[in-house]
């Protein structure tokens, strides 16, 4: 579905940073799904231990299949099937986080504790790469992502039992917790962004 819709413009805002950041060590993924991002950060952190978080096994099998198609031979990822607003992750143990097309799934109140949460497993000078879809501030632009998003959640709230009726942006929670918006690119006229946040301390520090 995501191809026919978008091709190849999602996957660039999922990797547009990943060539560019320091080399991680240890990688938190959460609401990773089809597994295309995991699959690019093996490529780029050959060395680096993995842990990929979804609530749905279907989509963890599905990651699963697309490393084993794309790296058979990559051992360092731990698939851990659970509900990210439950899960307690372990303290400054990730040096990279990426949350990708996932906090547009949740409310207000669920991306600000998954935010405190993560950012708790957080190494310091940590980076977390997110790419997401965002509502310019004016214009045509604006009034086209909006249609574009109420188009989407009406019907991923129709085919899924989505919490989220609308977009929350996670930036204020992301700076309450000392995070810094490093980068950021937009696409398709604004309506993609894609992020590189960089966490309070000094990088290397404190890792697991
Ligand atoms: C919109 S998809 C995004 C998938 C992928 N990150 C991408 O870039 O396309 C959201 C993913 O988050 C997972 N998810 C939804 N709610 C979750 C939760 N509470 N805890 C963990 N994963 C969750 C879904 O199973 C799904 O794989």
């Amino acid at each position: 579905m995501e191809f026919l819709l978008a091709g190849e413009k999602l996957q660039r805002c999922r990797t547009a940073f990943l060539d560019e950041i320091p080399a991680a060590r240890n990688i938190l993924l959460v609401g990773e799904g089809h597994g295309r991002c995991l699959v690019e950060c093996c490529r780029r952190f050959k060395e680096a231990r993995m842990v990929c978080v979804d609530a749905s096994e279907p989509m963890l099998a599905q990651a699963r299949r697309e490393l084993k198609a794309h790296n058979p031979k990559a051992t360092q990822v731990e698939f851990i099937g659970a509900d990210v607003l439950n899960w307690p992750p372990p303290s400054k143990a990730f040096d990279l986080i990426a949350t990708n097309f996932f906090f547009d799934c949740f409310r207000e109140e669920q991306v600000e504790r998954i935010i405190c949460r993560l950012a708790a497993a957080a190494a310091p000078g940590a980076s977390w790469l997110l790419a997401d879809f965002q509502i310019p501030s004016g214009g045509l632009k604006r009034i086209r992502s909006r249609l574009i998003l109420w188009a989407m959640y009406a019907f991923f709230r129709m085919m899924t039992r989505l919490p989220a009726n609308r977009l929350t942006p996670p930036d204020s929670f992301l700076n309450r917790k000392g995070f810094v918006l490093h980068r950021r690119v937009e696409a398709e006229w604004g309506l993609l962004h894609s992020d590189w946040w960089r966490g309070p301390g000094q990088f290397g520090q404190d890792l697991v």
